[in-house]
């Protein structure tokens, strides 16, 4: 029995690598529940806020569905319709909010945002992306691969493109469920250091392995997944123009993904720019796992709600 009650989810790392696959384990049983129209309520009566200062759909309707489901409600809190955007502290909002809530969903800007909510929130906070990570993604992505691939251990996730909040979220996540993950990135847009440093030390133990390049058929080469992220991220679209130049050689497109395995998926968390980071071809080609991994995301977020708020 996993002690997840209670606790935030700010990141992969606030779990022990027994926990991540606890979660990915209830998620495909809540999703196996679901298919064959089973009802389970373990969150009756119970309210999640979602509070949003970017935007979202797959985070927000999952989430909203997903507490739904669970015989719980979910409100959706635009951040410049609360108090927050007229200069109410961070910290006055939790305490405030934790009065009412079960659980407090969170997507903005700074990561320190996120903590600091946590810190005076007394209700488990989830973490629905900041610029740092997205690690509620990355828990739907588990169990996509799982779902195509069998496994996690010995496989080679390749990440072509911006070191951003997603590869941070997939180094953790790849590092402590035994998979390679070879990033290529052009030079100045790497991961944060500290993230590629922990997760290399985590893969250490997991027989996972964490490899950096600049050249983006190194990282493909006989990779079991391709995957890839928008070059310009929420936040970022007035750099989209110097980006779209930096980035250029490293679309996922038909040459690059034949350097990966025969067999192998391409996945993206979306929103995609088709003609951008990846072709319409490969995209909306055979082995793409797109639209699983976004349904994912609902049966992904009920676990986790179920676990830490149940
Ligand atoms: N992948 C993802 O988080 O999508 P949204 O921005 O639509 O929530
Ligand atoms: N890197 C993207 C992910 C969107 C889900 C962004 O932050 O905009």
């Amino acid at each position: 029995q996993q002690q997840l009650k209670g606790r935030d989810f700010l990141s992969l790392h606030d779990l022990s690598s027994e926990e991540l696959v606890y979660l990915v384990d209830l998620a495909d049983e809540m999703k196996t529940l679901h298919k064959a129209g089973v009802t389970e309520q373990p969150l009756k009566g119970r309210t999640l806020g979602m509070l949003f200062e970017k935007p979202s759909t797959r985070t927000r309707i999952s989430f909203e569905t997903g507490i739904f489901q669970l015989g719980g409600t979910g409100i959706f809190l635009d951040g410049n319709d609360l108090q927050l955007g007229r200069g109410e502290s961070i910290s006055d909002t939790a305490k405030v909010l934790s009065g009412y809530l079960d659980g407090i969903m969170i997507r903005t800007f700074g990561h320190e945002s996120v903590e600091t909510l946590a810190q005076h929130a007394t209700v488990p906070v989830i973490n629905g992306l900041t610029d740092y990570c997205h690690p509620c993604q990355v828990l739907a992505d588990l169990l996509t691969i799982r779902e195509a691939k069998g496994g996690w251990s010995g496989q080679k996730l390749a990440y072509i493109g911006d070191g951003n909040n997603m590869t941070h979220s997939l180094l953790a996540g790849a590092a402590m469920t035994g998979m390679t993950i070879s990033i290529a990135t052009p030079e100045g847009y790497e991961p944060e250091p500290d993230v590629t440093e922990q997760a290399a030390a985590t893969a250490s133990v997991t027989g996972g392995c964490v490899e950096l390049t600049t050249d983006p058929n190194k990282a493909v080469r006989q990779a079991d997944i391709v995957y890839t992220d928008v070059w310009a991220s929420m936040g970022q679209e007035k750099e989209q123009i110097a980006r779209n130049r930096a980035f250029a050689g490293f679309q996922v497109n038909r040459k690059l993904f034949s350097s990966a395995k025969q067999d192998a998926i391409f996945m993206h968390c979306l929103p995609a720019h088709r003609g951008e980071e990846v072709t319409a071809d490969i995209i909306d080609g055979s082995q793409s796992v797109v639209f699983q991994q976004a349904e994912n995301r609902l049966h992904a977020q009920k676990a986790l709600m179920t676990a830490l708020m149940g």
